[in-house]
C-alpha cells in the first residue's frame, strides 16, 4: 500500500509528478491556449461573466487557495477574496452579483467547509467545489466543479492535494483569463510550464537525500520561520503547517517584508529562517531579507531556482521555471525538508499527535 516507502507521506510526496499530471490530463488546450474544464458545467458566456470570486478551505487547503487569489488576480485581473471556511460562515459575507463562489477541499468532507458551501449557496451565489474525493459531500452538493485526480491521500499531513489543487486553480485562471484579459503568449508559455511540471517535479525528488543533510543540522531547534514573497508567500504558510503539523517545532510562515514589522525580534542562532526565492526580478529582494536575518545569527535556508544566488547558509535548488508553476515545485521541496527532519525527530509522520485526516466537526 505505501508503494515501498516507510510512511504514507513519503509515498504521496513522490505520488506527485503522476498526480499533477493527471491532473491536467485532458484539460490543456494549446491550439485555443486555454484550458478546458468540464466539469464546470459553464459555457464561455458564463465564464465571462465572472466578476469577482471568493475562495473558502481550510489548512493546506487555504493556503491553496491564497495562490488561487494571485492567479485570478495577476492572470484573469478578477478580484479575489480568500475567506478561513469558518469564518465565511459565521461573518455574514456579502455575494455580490456574478461571483463565483469555489469551495476547496481535499476530502471534501471538512466540517466548515461544508457549512461555508451551504451559506454560500444560501445566499444565492454560483458555486463550484474542487475537490480530490470522489462523490464526496462537498462536491456533491456543490453538484459542479473539478476534481484533483491525485489519487487516495491517507497521510494526515497533505502533500499531493496542495500541488494538484494549485494547478488546478492555475488552470481555471487561466480559462477566466482567456475570456479576459489573457493573451495568447502569456497563456501558451503558462500552458507549456504546467506541461513540464511532472518531470521536473521528478528532479526536485531527486534532491531529497541532499535536503535531508540539511534537515540532519535543525532537527534540535524549538522554532522556524518560513519566509516567501508574492506566489511564494502562500508556499512559507504551507511550509511552516508541514513543519508543525509533523515534526512539533514551532515553525510561523511570514511575508517576508513582514519581518521587520516584529518577527525579527525572535531571531537568533537557534531559529532558522527558510527562504524561498524562485523569481530574478524580486531576488534582490529577498536577498536584503536574508541578509537582515544572518545579521541576527539566524541560520538560513534557501529555495532558489537554478540560476538565483544567495548569502544563505545552506541552498536547496529547485529547476527553473514560469513564476505561476514555481510555487509547485518549491512546496515539493518543503514537504521533502519537513518530512527529513520529523523523521529525524522520530515523529510518527502519517499520525500526528492531536490530529485526524478529516476534520468532520467543527
Ligand atoms: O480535506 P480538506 O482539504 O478540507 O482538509 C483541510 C485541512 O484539514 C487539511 O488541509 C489539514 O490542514 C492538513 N492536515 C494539513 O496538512
Amino acid at each position: 500500500q505505501k508503494g515501498g516507502y516507510s510512511t504514507f507521506m513519503m509515498k504521496e510526496i513522490h505520488d506527485q509528478p503522476r498526480a499533477v499530471r493527471n491532473s491536467v490530463r485532458g484539460h490543456l488546450d494549446f491550439d485555443n491556449a486555454t484550458t478546458s474544464l468540464g466539469g464546470l458545467h459553464m459555457n464561455p458566456k458564463e465564464l465571462a461573466s465572472i466578476d469577482r470570486i471568493q475562495l473558502f478551505a481550510c489548512g493546506t487547503s487555504l493556503n491553496a487557495a491564497l495562490l488561487g487569489q494571485y492567479f485570478f488576480e495577476d492572470l484573469a485581473g478578477i478580484p479575489c477574496q480568500v475567506t478561513q471556511a469558518a469564518d465565511f460562515r459565521y461573518r455574514n459575507p456579502i455575494i455580490e452579483k456574478n461571483t463565483l463562489a469555489i469551495a476547496l477541499s481535499q476530502s471534501g468532507e471538512t466540517a466548515d467547509t461544508l457549512a461555508a458551501v451551504h451559506e454560500a449557496k444560501r445566499k444565492g451565489a454560483d458555486l463550484i467545489a474542487i475537490c480530490n474525493a470522489v462523490g464526496s459531500t462537498i462536491a456533491r452538493e456543490a453538484g459542479r466543479g473539478v476534481y484533483l485526480h491525485a489519487g487516495p491521500e491517507i497521510s494526515v499531513a497533505s502533500t499531493k492535494a496542495f500541488t494538484t489543487q494549485v494547478s488546478v486553480l492555475l488552470q481555471l485562471a487561466i480559462l477566466l483569463g482567456r475570456t479576459k484579459r489573457l493573451d495568447r503568449s502569456q497563456s501558451i508559455e503558462i500552458l507549456e510550464a504546467i506541461d513540464k511540471l511532472p518531470e521536473q517535479i521528478e528532479e526536485v525528488l531527486k534532491l531529497s537525500d541532499s535536503i535531508r543533510e540539511i534537515a540532519k543540522k535543525y532537527t534540535d531547534v524549538h522554532s522556524m520561520f518560513f519566509i516567501g514573497r508574492g506566489y511564494q508567500y502562500p508556499v512559507a504558510l504551507e511550509g511552516a503547517l508541514k513543519v508543525k503539523e509533523i515534526s512539533y517545532i514551532h515553525a510561523e510562515g511570514y511575508h517576508a517584508a513582514e519581518l521587520k514589522h516584529g518577527p525579527l525580534a525572535l531571531l537568533d542562532e537557534k531559529v532558522p529562517v527558510v527562504a524561498i526565492c524562485t523569481n530574478k526580478d524580486s531576488a534582490q529582494k529577498i536577498v536584503s531579507n536574508i541578509r537582515e536575518c544572518s545579521s541576527r545569527s539566524a541560520p538560513v535556508i534557501a529555495v532558489v531556482s537554478e540560476g538565483i544566488e544567495t548569502p544563505a547558509d545552506d541552498s536547496i535548488v529547485i529547476p527553473a521555471t514560469h513564476p505561476t508553476t514555481a510555487p509547485i515545485l518549491s512546496a515539493v521541496a518543503l514537504q521533502l525538508f519537513s518530512f527529513h527532519i520529523a523523521d529525524l525527530r522520530g515523529c510518527p509522520i502519517d499520525q500526528p499527535r492531536n490530529l485526524a485526516k478529516s476534520v468532520t466537526v467543527e
